[in-house]
């Protein structure tokens, strides 16, 4: 049989996701239901309300993803489902639903970890990709680089020993009065702003480290918007418009610059010809370009997921799953999902 469908799932934050994927690349529909405004009131995710959101969104979420592909379920190849690692009240919405899919259709299960699965974003649309590849995922949950020998072969280099750089995105984004999620907003108001207006610290972790730090430079925003006087009230109201974006866009400079010097050490110590970026921050216009003008200046292949699949969804999930569907590699229904890895 040539053409193997896999319906993807993911339920392991604040997104549910359904997707169909042919081969492993070719896209025969996405659905994703985003909870941002459940969470926005709150600044953050929370559990409580994600774990009710999915379970009002999963079904109408998958129907929706088998009936914009137009196939008929049976002819569906394997039920691929991000297990681990999230929030495991989130997880186990898609979990229980994929199970019950694989049990009824009778069809394999495959487990796929959704942060592995991010890279999948990145090479999914590439015919060829010289290996092995630095591959850098930064998102809300997670800054980590990886050696990669081949979409199933990840071995982590490195990764944040505090905040991941999404995280400080939406901390920072609260800290400044912009909102939530944090990550969007600040690219765009730092657009306005100048990048060299506040010098915010690299954490560098040592010369050679591929480790990451960012709650420090979090709270260098705070201590800035506190005032020279430190009394612990945030001067942010009497800011104006150009001084707010000018410490987003030092702040933001900040984080970029770290994960591309990260993520060109990494290449080097693995003697990569290739630099893979995916996550939700891989979405970040500034950090785009500035890998770009690191990777046109090394001479290396840089491939960035396409904006739409930086962010949680569930192709980067059926995508990666057709290689495991390849080698062999199933679950059985006693899957569970698990908060890390
Ligand atoms: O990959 P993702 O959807 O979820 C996780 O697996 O965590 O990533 C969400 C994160 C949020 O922290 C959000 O603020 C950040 O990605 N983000 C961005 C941008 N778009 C989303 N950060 C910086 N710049 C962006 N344009
Ligand atoms: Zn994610």
């Amino acid at each position: 049989k040539k053409q193997i469908n896999i319906l993807g799932i993911e339920s392991s934050c604040d997104e549910t996701a359904a997707a169909v994927v042919t081969n492993g690349s070719r896209i025969r529909s996405s659905v994703v239901a985003s909870q941002e405004d459940i969470h926005r009131e709150w600044g953050g995710v929370v559990p409580e309300l994600a774990s009710r959101a999915h379970l009002e969104n999963i079904y109408p979420v998958i129907k929706k993803a088998v009936d914009d592909a137009n196939i008929d379920l049976h002819d569906i190849d394997a039920i691929a489902i991000a297990n681990q690692p999230g929030l495991v009240v989130s997880l186990i919405i898609g979990v229980t639903a994929a199970k019950t899919l694989a049990l009824t259709l009778d069809k394999p299960l495959i487990s796929i970890n959704h942060v592995h699965a991010h890279l999948q974003a990145a090479i999914l649309a590439e015919e060829n990709v010289e290996l092995p590849a630095a591959a850098l995922i930064v998102s809300g949950g997670h800054t980590n680089l990886y050696d990669c020998e081949s979409p199933l072969d990840l071995r982590l280099l490195g990764s944040t020993i505090d905040d991941a750089a999404g995280e400080a995105f939406d901390k920072v984004a609260s800290i400044l009065g912009l909102g939530y999620p944090g990550g969007p907003v600040i690219d765009k108001v730092a657009k306005k702003g100048n990048p060299t207006a506040v010098r915010f610290p690299r954490s560098m972790m040592g010369k050679d480290s591929l480790d990451f730090s960012f709650s420090g430079l979090k709270t260098a925003v705070l201590y800035h918007c506190q005032g020279q006087d430190m009394k612990g009230t945030s001067q942010v109201d009497k800011m104006s418009e150009q001084e707010i974006a000018d410490i987003a866009a030092s702040f933001q400079a900040a984080v970029v610059e770290v994960l591309t010097r990260k993520t060109e050490l990494a290449a080097q110590q693995i003697k990569a010809r290739t630099v893979l970026v995916g996550g939700g921050v891989g979405a970040n216009s500034a950090l785009r370009e500035s890998l770009t003008r690191s990777c046109e200046k090394s001479g290396r292949n840089l491939l960035i997921a396409p904006m739409k699949l930086c962010t949680d969804n569930a192709v980067m999930i059926a995508s990666l799953a057709y290689h495991k569907y390849k080698a062999g590699l199933f679950a059985d229904l006693t899957l569970e999902p698990k908060a890390r890895t």
